[in-house]
Order: C-alpha cells, then sequence, then structure tokens
C-alpha cells in the first residue's frame, strides 16, 4: 500500500554487491525508478518484471529467464499479487481491480497473494548471494503472532530456514504501511541522510538527531498521505521545521500550541485513513492510548522510526 518501504535500501547500501529484482513494476508508487536509480549508483544489474507492463508473470519470469542469466540476488522487492485490505474491501477501485485480475483469468484473493509471494520466494531462494535480503511490501505480524499480507506465508518459510527479519512494523490488524525486511548472511544498517534532504535544510535548523527520524517518517508517507505531528513541544516544532523545509505534507495536533507555523492545525476527530501521526513528545502512552482507537493509517513514535547505528 505504497509505505515506500524499499528506500530502506540506502541504508544498506554496502550490503548489495549482486543483482536488484523487482516483481511488481511501478504503478504511481516510484519503487521501479528508485531502485533501477540505486542499482546504477551501485554497479549492479536491475530486472523488474510485471504482469502487466512485462505480460509475465514474476514467477514464469524467475522459473524461465533469471536462471539463464548466470546472476545471483542481492536484493529483491516483492510487492506483486495486490492484497485486498479489509479497510478498502468496499471500495469501487478495489472492485474494478477484483474484475481486471478475473479477466485475466485470476483470482484476485489473500490466499493467492501470499501463495504467489511464497512461489517467488522458493524461486529467488537458490539464486541469492551469501548476503541478500527480500522485502516484501503489505505485510505485518498480527497482534497474536501470526505474519499475513502478501508475504504471510513466505516469511516463516524463510525464517525456518535460517532468514531473519531485520524490519518491519508494529504487530498491529491492518496497518496500511506493512512491510518486512528479510535478510541472510551480513545485512548491515547504516544511518542515512539522503542529500537533497541536507540541501533543504538551513544550516541552523539540521539537528542531527531530528533528521534521521523527519526522514524516516517522510520515507513512509504513502502517496496522498499527511503526516500529522501529535505534540508541537519542541521535538514536535523541530520535527515540523524540517518536513516543511523538504516540502512533506504535513499538519499537526496541539490544542495548547500558539505558536505561527504553516501548517494545517487538526483535532482528533479529524484524523482519518489518509493520516500517519508521529508522536512526538516523550511521554506518549496516554496519547498512543487515545490514537488507538483512531481509524488512521499508522501511528509512530520517534524511536520506531529510527534506531541509531
Ligand atoms: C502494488 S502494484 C506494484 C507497485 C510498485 N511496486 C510501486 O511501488 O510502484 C502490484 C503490481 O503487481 C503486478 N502483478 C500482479 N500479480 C503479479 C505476478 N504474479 N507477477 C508479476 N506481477 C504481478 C500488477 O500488475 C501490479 O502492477
Amino acid at each position: 500500500m505504497g509505505a515506500r518501504a524499499y528506500t530502506l535500501l540506502e541504508s544498506y547500501a554496502s550490503s548489495i554487491r549482486a543483482s536488484i529484482v523487482e516483481v511488481g513494476g511501478e504503478r504511481g508508487e516510484g519503487s521501479t525508478s528508485f531502485l533501477r536509480r540505486f542499482a546504477e549508483q551501485q554497479g549492479v544489474r536491475f530486472h523488474t518484471v510485471d504482469m502487466v507492463n512485462t505480460g509475465m508473470t514474476g514467477e514464469a519470469w524467475l522459473r524461465q529467464v533469471f536462471p539463464t542469466l548466470n546472476e545471483r540476488i542481492a536484493f529483491a522487492y516483492l510487492d506483486n499479487f495486490d492484497w485486498t485490505f479489509e479497510t478498502f474491501k468496499n471500495e469501487p477501485w478495489l472492485r474494478q481491480q477484483i474484475g481486471d485480475y478475473a479477466r485475466a483469468g485470476i483470482a484476485m484473493t489473500n490466499a493467492n497473494s501470499m501463495a504467489v509471494h511464497l512461489e517467488q520466494t522458493q524461486l529467488i531462494e537458490p539464486f541469492a548471494a551469501d548476503d541478500c535480503a527480500i522485502l516484501f511490501d503489505d505485510t505485518w505480524q498480527l497482534p497474536d503472532g501470526p505474519w499475513t499480507g502478501k508475504g504471510g506465508t513466505a516469511i516463516p518459510w524463510l525464517l525456518s530456514r535460517g532468514w531473519r527479519v531485520l524490519e518491519t512494523v508494529r504487530p498491529s490488524p491492518e496497518p496500511l504501511d506493512g512491510f518486512a525486511l528479510v535478510a541472510r548472511g551480513s545485512w548491515e544498517r547504516r544511518a542515512v541522510v539522503r542529500k537533497p534532504w541536507r540541501r533543504a535544510w538551513q544550516a541552523g535548523d539540521l539537528s542531527r538527531d531530528f533528521a534521521p527520524i523527519a526522514i524516516a517518517s517522510a520515507h513512509r508517507l504513502a502517496p496522498g498521505q499527511t503526516l500529522v505531528l501529535y505534540g508541537m513541544g519542541r521535538n514536535g516544532q523541530t520535527l515540523m521545521r524540517m518536513l516543511l523545509a523538504a516540502g512533506v505534507p504535513v499538519a499537526f495536533i496541539d490544542d495548547h500550541f500558539d505558536g505561527e507555523v504553516d501548517a494545517p492545525r487538526l483535532r482528533l476527530e479529524d484524523l482519518g485513513p489518509r493520516h500517519a501521526v508521529l508522536v512526538t513528545p516523550d511521554a506518549s502512552e496516554p496519547i498512543l492510548s487515545r490514537l488507538r482507537s483512531c481509524h488512521i493509517a499508522a501511528v509512530w513514535r520517534p524511536e520506531d522510526l529510527f534506531a541509531p547505528a
């Protein structure tokens, strides 16, 4: 659902020494152009395959084409066979998507989405480099433990074979920004501050502690979503300055803040599925419990977004 989790790859650049493969190509969420550029910078091959754009399923390509290339895979991004979110199941665009799949002779069910992602994973593994990671979009752990979403069956299979989860979202019934990055070998994370952001900020604005949090929250924002800063104390105001300087769609909630800021003020009851909320006060538990009853895209605390290297 457009979490743009693939941008996490920048934090692992030094681990990538073989090909990058994407299954499920660009459909307005930007993954293909990002990965292509990233591969060029790393000097590795990039392949993208999509049932519609390439006219071949990822499974067929991995079975018939990839083995002829004599390459290994350092990173695979699996974001294909679409997932039916409960949140959206009655939306006209989703009904239309199910119709499109049906016209191609495919039943767009969540069981089939999991099965296809598992099959692709099993086809990738024999070609995985010693240091390899697979990123599943729309994938998460339910509060009572099981994995679900596109990689819901692929992840337990990988874990049973010694792979490990490097990053994912907090367990939740249905986050709209779910993803899971699963790796084997040495995949080492380091904090990355992207250059365009550096240019966007005034020297005096750039706080080393807050920059990675601002970046990570913006990266996780799906197209069309707005980031809501809950709390405009010192933390909130610092983050707000950075996000505005970088052109990120941002609003805030704070009944007591009376400073001037060029962003909309919201109330709790204004929040909806297009809002991702970043809770900025250090004592966040009462706010988090209030937000749990809201129907929103995501709730983050700064520490969920950035673990110092
Ligand atoms: C969520 S979109 C991909 C979005 C893209 N990763 C981005 O960030 O812009 C899912 C895509 O998967 C493709 N797809 C569905 N089933 C597939 C399969 N079995 N193999 C390859 N592509 C598939 C669809 O055509 C669709 O374009």
